[in-house]
């Protein structure tokens, strides 16, 4: 199972920041076996995959998918269109999703089957915020979240996950995105270990790659890198310049 080191540029970079970037990764990147992801905002996510054609070892994730495949939806953009602009993947379930825009709950079983559907690698996001943590319920909460976002799956869909491995969890505790405070990288191992007991009851025996997110950079990369069940990272502002994002990489091809 690779490991993954995925920059969420969230509503950053302009084309042509984006397409600097993806020049200087390419010059960049040695060999190794991570997989790097790269999602941009959704105008741009067919000019990244282009940009990257070729290039096995990165992908390009949509950072959010709509819960139907058509309609009258404004502003929402489907599997499909994700698919068609040549992402292979869709960030779905992110904390900012949740918080800010008040995503359901109920959307997210819907939103990963469609991207299963087309044959995406989903990216789901789990976490728990400041207040839960200081009531002890954090793991509670991260247990819910996955039987939302998983239990509800298709047999089928399960299956597939099973057979072609399409589904990454991402724990990002929400009090340590953007606010330069990581939690412990052991406790991100902590609880790295009981997500992936979660999913595998869940989805009968897939034990899937678990990526930590909330404030990684280059100076604490380590310490999540050397822990063998994190097996990624999903990276925020350390993931705006190539200067801060290559070391991230580098760390998860010597753990
Ligand atoms: P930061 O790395 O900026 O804390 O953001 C994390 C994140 O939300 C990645 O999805």
């Amino acid at each position: 199972m690779p490991g993954y080191v995925i920059a969420n540029w969230k509503m950053y970079k302009t084309k042509k920041e984006a397409l600097e970037f993806a020049e200087g990764l390419k010059d960049g990147l040695s060999q190794g076996g991570v997989v790097v992801g790269v999602s941009p905002a959704f105008p741009y996510l067919e000019t990244l995959s282009n940009a990257f054609r070729g290039v096995d070892r990165v992908c390009v994730f949509a950072q959010n998918v709509a819960f139907a495949e058509a309609g009258a939806f404004t502003g929402e953009v489907s599997a499909s269109m994700i698919e068609d602009a040549g992402a292979k993947g869709v960030i779905i379930g992110h904390s900012e999703r949740r918080h800010v825009f008040k995503e359901d709950p109920s959307w997210m079983v819907k939103k990963i089957q469609l991207a299963l559907d087309r044959e995406l690698v989903v990216v789901y996001c789990v976490g728990e915020t400041l207040e839960e943590r200081d009531l002890g319920v954090g793991p509670e909460v991260v247990s819910r979240q996955l039987a939302e976002g998983l239990g509800g799956l298709e047999d089928e869909s399960k299956a597939s996950i099973r057979s072609k491995e399409t589904l990454v969890i991402a724990y990002e505790p929400v009090w340590a995105i953007g606010t330069g405070r990581n939690m412990e990288p052991i406790e991100a191992k902590e609880a790295a270990s009981l997500i992936k007991k979660n999913v595998s009851e869940l989805l009968e025996g897939y034990v899937p790659p678990v990526l930590y997110g909330g404030s990684v950079n280059p100076r604490n990369i380590q310490g999540f890198a050397g822990h063998f069940e994190i097996d990624g990272v999903l990276v925020g502002g350390a993931s705006l310049d190539l200067g801060r994002f290559l070391p991230l990489i580098k760390a998860f091809e010597r753990a």
